[in-house]
């Protein structure tokens, strides 16, 4: 899929409709959003925020529900037969990373999201299928840098931190940089991937091998991991890296050009990058954290990082000291992220 040329540009609300919505393993669907008036400029890292109910204007031929209407008016008696009263429905919109992105000669624009059915948006978003409705808001947050003089790039991605890494695959293949996907699950059925010659030809011996088809297509081969051994190495995602750190990355010139790429469970991102640093490589963490709003207005994201300016600011003053003495300030993850260098993160 070609990526906008740009960098990331101004977010607003963008409807559309469903290209498709196909189931990629037992609790993950790929759904494909086409966007007939475009969308802004987008990179690897950044997200969307999906309205996960029926778009206001799909309604507004029924007064009977939503209809754009998210407050009761104090001149008019509550319409008690709203959707939202009648239903579990999503009133926020729910962020999701960008899996993949495409722009079409007449000017509209296709995204990707992988999507895990946790709950009510989730499970409604699970019901769509071709020619629905749906809007989002983006792009938000910032990005996956390349910095230069790497050209590597280690891509480790657990459960519903895979879909940015699929992104990001892309924007390194362009870039003409390596890479390696580190791909995890607590069992075969849950690893929300394409199988480039089926799931059989999966080798369990952690050697980085072209079978998930979301990296081979870029010529990245790709290292599976199952807690349970049902598929790939047996362990942890860790586990993978681990092996490939003690190997190929034992040479010290293909770690001086390498960037660890993660997003996944936060104790997973974090043993990533305990394991980056002691091997000596730059590591990038895309938090997740649980949001509502996505634009910096609700502060529901916060997460503490490093507070080490170069002037000491008496208006930006340390919001806290770690038992070791590290000062951190809360940032938001929706906005000051949700990408941020794994070293500054207090976890
Ligand atoms: C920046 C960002 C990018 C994301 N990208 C993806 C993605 O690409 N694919 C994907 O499947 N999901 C992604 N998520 C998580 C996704 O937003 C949630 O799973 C979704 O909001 C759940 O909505 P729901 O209404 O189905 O569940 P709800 O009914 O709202 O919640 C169901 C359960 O999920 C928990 N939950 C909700 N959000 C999170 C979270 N962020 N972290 C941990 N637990 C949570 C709730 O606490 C609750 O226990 C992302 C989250 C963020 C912040
Ligand atoms: S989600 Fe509202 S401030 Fe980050």
């Amino acid at each position: 899929m070609a990526m906008a040329a740009s960098g990331p540009g101004a977010r607003g609300l963008y409807e559309g409709y469903v290209l498709f919505n196909r189931v990629l393993c037992r609790e993950h669907l790929h759904l494909r959003v086409r966007l007939p008036g475009g969308f802004p400029p987008t990179r690897p890292g950044q997200f969307i925020q999906l309205g996960c109910r029926p778009p206001d204007s799909a309604l507004a031929d029924r007064p009977d529900l939503l209809g754009g209407q998210t407050c009761w008016r104090p001149d008019a008696p509550p319409r008690l037969g709203q959707l939202e009263l009648r239903q579990a429905t999503a009133l926020l919109r729910r962020p999701f990373s960008l899996a993949g992105r495409a722009d079409e000669a007449d000017g509209s624009a296709l995204l990707d999201v992988i999507h895990r059915v946790v709950g009510v948006g989730t499970g409604w978003l699970a019901e769509l299928a071709e020619g629905d409705p749906i809007d989002l808001l983006g792009p938000l947050g910032n990005c996956f840098e390349l910095p230069a003089g790497k050209s590597l790039g280690l891509m480790v991605g657990g459960g519903v931190g895979l879909p940015p890494m699929f992104y990001l695959a892309e924007a390194l293949a362009e870039a003409g940089w390596d890479g390696i996907g580190f791909i995890g699950a607590t069992t075969a059925d849950l690893l929300a991937v394409d199988w480039e010659q089926g799931a059989a030809g999966v080798l369990a011996d952690g050697d980085p091998m072209t079978s998930v088809s979301q990296f081979s297509r870029f010529g990245f081969p790709a290292v599976v991991t199952t807690d349970d051994g049902s598929l790939g190495l047996r362990g942890r995602i860790t586990a993978g890296l681990e092996r490939w750190l003690g190997v190929a990355g034992a040479d010290a010139a293909t770690r001086r050009r390498a960037v660890v790429y993660t997003c996944g469970p936060e104790p997973m991102m974090r043993a990533v990058a305990q394991m980056a640093q002691e091997a000596g490589i730059d590591c990038q963490v895309c938090l997740e954290q649980a949001m509502a709003c996505g634009m910096g207005t609700c502060q529901s994201c916060i997460v503490r990082i490093e507070h080490t300016p170069a002037q000491p600011d008496p208006l930006t003053p340390p919001h806290g000291h770690t038992p070791y003495g590290r000062a951190w300030r809360y940032n938001l993850a929706c906005t000051d992220g949700p990408v941020f260098p794994s070293y500054r993160v207090v976890w």
